[in-house]
């Protein structure tokens, strides 16, 4: 571990499933009871935008009745005192990182604490309900936000930074994702083959456990606060 300098680390619902808030798949998941093709999709949108919108309020009001749990304190401590190069991309779109005080950060599928403007194009910070008339900050438009969410069928945010990173990892960390989606499930095997050392810490083995060098089953809460002490021992 002694070699480790550039750290990239991946995480998921799972990583925010101890503060409170529901992970996708599985027994009681998001997705349990919703089609995708519903609700997080731009057609969705089009098709029944007040159902789209409802559900990503829900969401975002849900988070003023959570906090972040031992996994994300871990995560802001290595962030705080990792030397060497240090991102955490998260495909979560909960606030939790960053009220832990993550500050090397990048939400890959965007945040619920944002809006975006189908006009101009405009991401800015958001907290209220999107069903209220809603005016874009940029262009003065009304009614044009949307949830500054990456519906399935649209590019992920960053993903050259993403990939830049990933070519230059000598570690990389996945932490609560089932590896069901990508283009994140794919990120294991990018770094893998640039020659980074790839473990996983998951709940239950992911459709990507197969990839990684090692796999550590368990909550998030216990293994990444673990997993942070030996990182920082071993610089
Ligand atoms: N600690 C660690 N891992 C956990 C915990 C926990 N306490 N609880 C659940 N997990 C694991 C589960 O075993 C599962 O592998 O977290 C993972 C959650 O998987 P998903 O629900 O599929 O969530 P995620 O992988 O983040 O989904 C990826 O899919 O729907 C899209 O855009 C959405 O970003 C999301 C993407």
């Amino acid at each position: 571990m002694s070699d480790i300098h550039n750290i990239v680390v991946l995480t998921g619902a799972g990583v925010s499933a101890e503060s409170g808030l529901g992970t996708f798949r599985g027994p009681g998941g998001l997705w349990e009871g919703q089609r995708i093709e519903d609700i997080c999709t731009p057609e969705a949108l089009a098709r029944n935008r007040d159902l789209v919108l409802d559900f990503y309020d829900q969401r975002r009001a849900a988070l003023s009745t959570v906090k972040p749990n031992a996994a994300h304190e871990a995560l802001a401590r290595l962030d705080r005192e990792c030397r060497g190069e240090l991102l955490i991309v998260t495909q979560n779109v909960d606030d939790l990182h960053e009220r832990a005080g993550t500050k090397r950060l990048l939400h890959m599928h965007g945040e619920l604490m944002s809006a975006l403007c189908e006009q101009c194009g405009a991401r800015a910070g958001y907290g209220g309900s999107m069903r209220d008339g809603t005016e874009c900050g940029a262009c003065g438009t009304k009614d044009v936000l949307r949830p500054d969410i990456v519906f399935f069928g649209e590019m992920p945010y960053q993903m050259e930074l993403i990939d830049q990173v990933l070519s230059r990892a000598d570690l990389f960390l996945s932490i609560g994702t089932s590896g069901a989606v990508y283009p994140a499930a794919g990120f294991v095997r990018s770094a893998r083959h640039h020659g980074a050392h790839t473990l996983e810490l998951n709940l239950d083995p992911s459709e990507g456990s197969y990839f990684f060098h090692e796999s550590r089953m368990g909550p998030a809460s216990a293994l990444v606060p673990a997993w942070v002490d030996e990182v920082l021992a071993a610089q």
